[in-house]
């Protein structure tokens, strides 16, 4: 049947979403993934009444997440393997992320719009990085959520982006270093340094100590709203300048430029809006930005004239394929590049 599109896109897109995101709040991917279990035995395992747990299961498995044998019991389904913690390309984080954050502030979105505060003001009189600063565990799984999102691009990165010229590179914003790990590992010669808050890089590090390029990360702390005090002749930001309005997304950026130097670049890994009207990835991420952190996602010509007051001139603009992407098929690098001394 086909369902009128409003009333699809405002009750069952919905119903589906917070259906599946209490799914992977209750671990029932976890709970299924050594194997089939009956209506009892998971709900056990969920500590919940049996008959809510079919009633929650019902209409997801008549859309392919999850699944029933034969006897009745329930499995997990190829798509809902993707919720399992253990699985190598996990939604899991992404999933909590919504669930222990009231949606990121999705509640508030007509007074957010309304008032020009963020949503996640509203719902939590914080906005979302103290917020994560006050919350161990809120934060640890933003950082996974970061990578089950934004993870993809890398290769993309990798591949779309020439590192052979670049000596020392800086991850700011580097989050748990997903980024700065593979590229390293693509370019033997390279130094990295990855920059973030303190409780960030804490876990990066104690996270990272096995890694094979470890001895090749410097990890520093600090405010990119303070000027950066170390120093690098590329410095890379990863979905950082996205979170941010045009004047601190300034700040950011000409503390960037200050730390590589007259002959450095500053690389912004970013999706570009496109100025016509076809659908978009970005401008649905804009969207999130407005809610969620109080950022924007990009033109190319806005890019441009954020660089230009920030003191870089964009050099070029690399559109990167994503293969497997979760977001979007193509992710650009601004290259910026020091015009002032
Ligand atoms: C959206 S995440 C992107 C993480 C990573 N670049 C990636 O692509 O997965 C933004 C990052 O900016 C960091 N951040 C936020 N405020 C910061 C600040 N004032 N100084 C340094 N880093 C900050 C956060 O801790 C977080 O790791």
């Amino acid at each position: 049947m086909d369902r009128d599109p409003v009333y699809e896109s405002i009750t069952f897109d919905l119903w589906r979403s917070k259906c599946l995101v209490a799914a992977a709040e209750l671990s029932i991917a976890d709970h299924l993934a050594s194997g089939p279990l009956s209506l009892d035995e998971l709900a056990a395992r969920c500590d919940c009444p049996a008959q809510r747990v079919m009633r929650l299961l019902r209409p997801l498995i008549g859309e392919g997440f999850f699944s029933r044998n034969q006897a009745g019991e329930y499995c997990n389904s190829e798509k809902t393997e993707r919720l399992r913690s253990d699985h190598p390309q996990t939604l899991l984080p992404i999933a909590l992320q919504f669930a222990w954050t009231r949606d990121q502030g999705w509640w508030k979105v007509a007074d957010s719009v309304r008032t020009g505060r963020t949503g996640y003001q509203l719902e939590f009189g914080q906005e979302l990085f103290e917020h994560l600063a006050d919350n161990e565990k809120l934060a640890a799984n933003f950082d996974r959520a970061m990578t089950a999102l934004y993870s993809a691009e890398t290769d993309g990165i990798v591949h779309g982006f020439n590192f052979g010229d670049v000596e020392r590179l800086m991850d700011v914003g580097g989050g748990n270093g997903s980024t700065l790990v593979p590229i390293l590992q693509q370019y033997d010669h390279l130094q990295g340094v990855l920059f973030d808050q303190d409780h960030v890089v804490e876990r990066a590090k104690e996270a990272l100590a096995e890694s094979p390029v470890f001895d090749r990360i410097e990890f520093q702390t600090g405010d990119f709203f303070a000027p950066i005090e170390h120093r690098a002749d590329t410095i890379m930001l990863r979905h950082v300048i996205h979170d941010w309005d045009w004047d601190d997304s300034q700040t950011i950026l000409r503390h960037c430029r200050d730390s590589v130097g007259p002959d450095g670049q500053v690389l912004v890994v970013e999706m570009v809006v496109p100025e016509d009207d076809r659908p978009h990835p970005a401008k649905w991420l804009d969207a999130v930005m407005m809610i969620v952190t109080g950022g924007w996602e990009r033109t190319e010509e806005q890019y441009r004239e954020l660089f230009d007051g920030a003191g870089l001139r964009l050099d070029r603009v690399i559109s990167a394929t994503v293969p497997h992407a979760r977001v979007s098929e193509t992710i650009e690098i601004l290259v910026g590049k020091p015009t002032t001394a």
